[in-house]
Order: structure tokens, then C-alpha cells, then sequence
């Protein structure tokens, strides 16, 4: 069976498995750890086996790399990568931070290596408000997702410049999915993930990163929760609250490229050692400095 020689190969090529809460069930359940993206890259960076294997998107297997140079990282599917990340460019940032050279550009880790290289800080769903508080009598940047940006200017009446980015699986909610949602499910809570649009958040009783949304739904007495993330986060949702119920937001919520990763490229990916990530030694140095920041800071 594929899951046998999976953890057979682990074992014998000294690896470690890495999901995000995104991935297919499976995939999460033969992972030695599931998280968030902040979960991931500590432990990434303090992983003592050989080889990474990240099933997740291109950034956060970059972001182990980042963090952990002496390890072989793999990304499973090779074209996994998540849309947001694309929306800025180290060209782009250059040309903003000439014009704007006092703002502190705070980076979501939902960015790619050459970005993060450029930027003051990194900061994760998990940790963001935290560390924009701490730049809070600054003038800022934040790149490259507008709405989680947008959420926490309007929450704090910050002074940040937002980069017109957004994720393509939560910036398609609006107010009309949360209302029917209630109106079917009227003793729901509702938790939603900063990566959708302001008004839609407003209708929300909790907002929050994945690992938030997890433990406000394990703390909370209620018993029906309205999920407004990608759908992978049912599983550990349910796995660890078998007598509550989740319903997901809107179905159209999946992440198509969370869902490159099958067992089978997770088993190809430990057999042929593919697909390693590779980061010049300039960037990984200038984007870890953004990185331990936020570590420092969270
Ligand atoms: P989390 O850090 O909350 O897991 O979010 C990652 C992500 O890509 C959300 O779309
Ligand atoms: Fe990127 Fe959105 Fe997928 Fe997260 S859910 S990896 S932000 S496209």
C-alpha cells in the first residue's frame, strides 16, 4: 500500500513529513505534523532529520528552506503554487519602497523568498495583528494580501499602505454567502480567516488564521460552526470535535493548488527525493533576517 511504503521510505531516508491543514485528509494523516503556516516554519526550523517533505504550496516549503538550509526540502507537486504570492514581484516592491522609502513593509509569509529578502518583516494569519501592533506608530506597507492588511487598518485605524493582492478562495465571499449560511444555520458560530474581504468578516463572530479557527471551535460551547477557510480544515476540525458540527462557508472554497499533493506525489516525492527548492544564498540570508523577526516577535 502506498501510506506502507510511504512511512517505510521516511524512515529509511531519515525524513519528515510537513501538511498543511489544506491538504486531502490522507495526506494530513500520514504527516508527522499538520499546521498552520506558523506552526510549520517552527518547526521547520528546528526539524533534526535529513529531508523536509512539505505538503503544502511553494512558499511555505521556501519558508523551511529559509529556515533551515542544511536540510533537503521537498515540494511534492511541483507546481503547487499559491496565485497571492504572485501578485507582487521584487521589481514592483523596489519601485514602491524608492517612492516610499520610510514605510516598514510588513510581508505575509504568502510571498515568495526574493520579496520577503526586501522587506522589514514577515508576519503569518497567526501572528499578524501581534506584530503590526508592535510597528503600530509607524508608517507601514503591507504586502501582499489587501483584505487581512485591510482588516487589521480598519480594526486599529493604522496608518498602512495595502498592496492590492488577494487569495482567490476567500476573496470570493461576500456578505449574501454568510447571511444564507445563517439563516440555515441560525445557532452557528461563524469563523472566518483574514483572507476575505472586510465585510464579510464583520458578519463573523470570530476572525482568525486556521490554528485559530481550530482552537476557537474546540474552546467554544457551542455545537454548529460556520467555516469560512478552504475546506481541508474540516478534517481536523471534525477529528477533533466529533460531537460538533461544520458546515464550510461557500463550496466553491478549495484551494486547487493545495490539492496537487496526493499520497502519490507524496510517495514520489520520498523515492526520487523531488522536487528539492533551492534558494540563493544572498535572498535566503536577507528574507531569514525578515523571518526570525517574526519569530522574535510572536
Ligand atoms: P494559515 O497561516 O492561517 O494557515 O493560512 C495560510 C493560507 O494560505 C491561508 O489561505
Ligand atoms: Fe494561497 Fe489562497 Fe491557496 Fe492560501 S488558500 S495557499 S492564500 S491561494
Amino acid at each position: 500500500m502506498l501510506k506502507d511504503e510511504i512511512l517505510r521510505l521516511k524512515q529509511a531516508k531519515d525524513a519528515v513529513i510537513l501538511a498543511h491543514f489544506y491538504q486531502y485528509p490522507e495526506v494530513q494523516d500520514i504527516a508527522d505534523y499538520v499546521g498552520d503556516s506558523l506552526d510549520l516554519s517552527r518547526v521547520a526550523e528546528k526539524a533534526s532529520a535529513k529531508i523536509i517533505v512539505f505538503c503544502g504550496v511553494n512558499f511555505m516549503a521556501e519558508t523551511a528552506k529559509i529556515l533551515s538550509p542544511d536540510k533537503k526540502v521537498l515540494l511534492p507537486a511541483k507546481d503547487a503554487g499559491c496565485p497571492m504570492a504572485m501578485m507582487i514581484s521584487k521589481t514592483k516592491l523596489l519601485k514602491y519602497k524608492e517612492q516610499h522609502p520610510n514605510r516598514k513593509v510588513i510581508c505575509y509569509v504568502n510571498s515568495y523568498a526574493d520579496v520577503k529578502a526586501l522587506s522589514d518583516v514577515c508576519v503569518t494569519s497567526s501572528n499578524a495583528e501581534k506584530i503590526i501592533m508592535h510597528f503600530k506608530d509607524e508608517k507601514m506597507l503591507y504586502i501582499p494580501d489587501y483584505n487581512l492588511g485591510n482588516y487589521l487598518k480598519d480594526r486599529y485605524q493604522l496608518d498602512i499602505d495595502l498592496w492590492p493582492g488577494h487569495c482567490l478562495v476567500h476573496n470570493r465571499l461576500v456578505e449574501e454567502d454568510v447571511l444564507k449560511m445563517k439563516a440555515l444555520y441560525p445557532k452557528a458560530e461563524v469563523l472566518i480567516h483574514p483572507e476575505a474581504p472586510l465585510a464579510v468578516l464583520k458578519l463573523a463572530d470570530y476572525v482568525g488564521s486556521t490554528r485559530g479557527i481550530l482552537n476557537r471551535a474546540k474552546a467554544s460551547c457551542a455545537k454548529e460552526f460556520i467555516i469560512g477557510t478552504e475546506e481541508g480544515i474540516l478534517h481536523p476540525l471534525r477529528k477533533e470535535n466529533p460531537d460538533k458540527e461544520f458546515y464550510v462557508l461557500h463550496p466553491s472554497m478549495v484551494c486547487r493548488n493545495m490539492k496537487k499533493t496526493t499520497l502519490k506525489e507524496v510517495y514520489e516525492a520520498l523515492l526520487n527525493e523531488q522536487y528539492e527548492i533551492t534558494i540563493e544564498e544572498e535572498i535566503r540570508l536577507k528574507a531569514k533576517q525578515a523571518l526570525d523577526l517574526m519569530l522574535e516577535l510572536s
